[in-house]
């Protein structure tokens, strides 16, 4: 047993609060506890931000790990370094390094046997491409099925990892966002997906949601996360191009997590506001160098274009995009 600072969060939030933690590389290397209805993760550093999240910070007794599981086991055994996966609901998906491709089936079974929430394993097989952003995966280990349930602040979300785009890396940006939201708001989601910020918002706020996207299986999923959610009183999904959907003067609020391609639905989005202004979430890919510049220039430049004022209000590094890029979300007040 160890004693360290620890977060407390209900359990309905563990699992978001314990991806933020890990992401944020503040999770210590010990044995998260559970105390009645809540969950206590040892937490490195525990002055942090959790989105709206409520936690409390405490001190606990924490049991530390048996030691290296059989995945840890072959990867050193391999001299092999496979530093993070992603997990959506049930699912891995695994980025093997070209050196190692003839033991990939052994690392996928490896992992399966040593988590046991896992079932199955696949590895990418592209980058994320295509205007319905969705990458190639390949079968290693495990079922053969590519639809799972992904549980997230007590919201779940039903897709196909073969078909869509989601990231579950991005719950920390939900909760932000969903942090800035005002009940009452109406709000225009560009590039919904499956769903994930309108239904993260429609879960915790009296909003009216519109989401658009051009991947049709994206919308079918959307649909029916909105009654798994039951926020069919507050969300609606539409499938087509959001240039053609997008209702103009309409909303307090617009989310568009395209990074790579917002910029040319920019106008859009400001013609989306109601006449009144309000705020858009834009998400951009930046070079690490002149970080924000040239998003910045241009959201302020096409706000002008448009005779209307824009003020940044809030920006961050989402996460790392490529050696020399990160993907950033910048928040943008729109006067009239
Ligand atoms: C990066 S994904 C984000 C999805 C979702 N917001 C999420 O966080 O999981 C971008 C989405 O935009 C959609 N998309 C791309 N171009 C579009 C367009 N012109 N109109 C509507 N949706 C579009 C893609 O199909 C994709 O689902």
């Amino acid at each position: 047993m160890k004693r360290a600072a620890g977060i407390k969060v209900s359990k309905k939030d563990a699992e978001t609060a314990r991806r933020i933690l890990k992401d944020q590389g503040l999770l210590m290397p010990l044995k998260a506890r559970q105390n009645g209805e809540s969950i206590i993760f040892p937490a490195e550093n525990p002055c942090l931000s959790l989105g709206s999240i409520s936690f409390e910070i405490v001190e606990a007794d924490f049991h530390e790990f048996s030691g290296p599981d059989e995945f840890d086991v072959l990867q050193r055994r391999l001299g092999c370094k496979i530093s993070s996966y992603d997990v959506t609901g049930d699912l891995a998906v695994l980025e093997i390094p070209l050196d190692f491709e003839a033991h990939e089936t052994g690392l996928a079974e490896a992992l399966l046997a040593s988590k046991k929430n896992l079932k199955a394993v696949f590895k990418k097989s592209s980058s994320v491409e295509g205007a319905q952003r969705v990458r190639k995966i390949t079968w290693l280990a495990g079922e053969k099925r590519t639809v799972t349930v992904h549980r997230e602040h007590g919201c779940q979300f039903k897709l196909d990892i073969a078909q869509v785009f989601f990231s579950p890396r991005l719950s920390f940006e939900r909760q932000r966002i969903l942090g800035q939201v005002r009940d009452g708001e109406a709000i225009v989601d560009m590039f919904a997906g499956v769903g994930p910020y309108s239904i993260v918002i429609a879960k915790h706020r009296d909003v009216r949601i519109l989401g658009i996207d051009i991947n049709e299986p994206a919308v079918q999923f959307f649909k029916e996360n909105i009654r798994i959610n039951k926020v069919s009183d507050r969300v609606q999904a539409v499938f087509g191009d959001c240039r053609t959907y997008s209702p103009k003067k309409s909303a307090d609020r617009v989310i568009m997590n395209l990074p790579k391609g917002a910029k040319d639905f920019y106008p859009t989005a400001l013609e989306t506001l109601k006449s009144g202004g309000g705020i858009i979430h834009h998400y951009g890919v930046s070079p690490r160098e002149r970080l924000y510049e040239a998003e910045i220039d241009f959201i302020l430049n096409t706000a002008a274009e448009q005779g209307r004022s824009a003020e940044i209000i809030g920006r961050r590094i989402v996460r790392s995009y490529s050696p020399s890029e990160v993907h950033v979300a910048i928040d943008v007040e729109v006067g009239m």
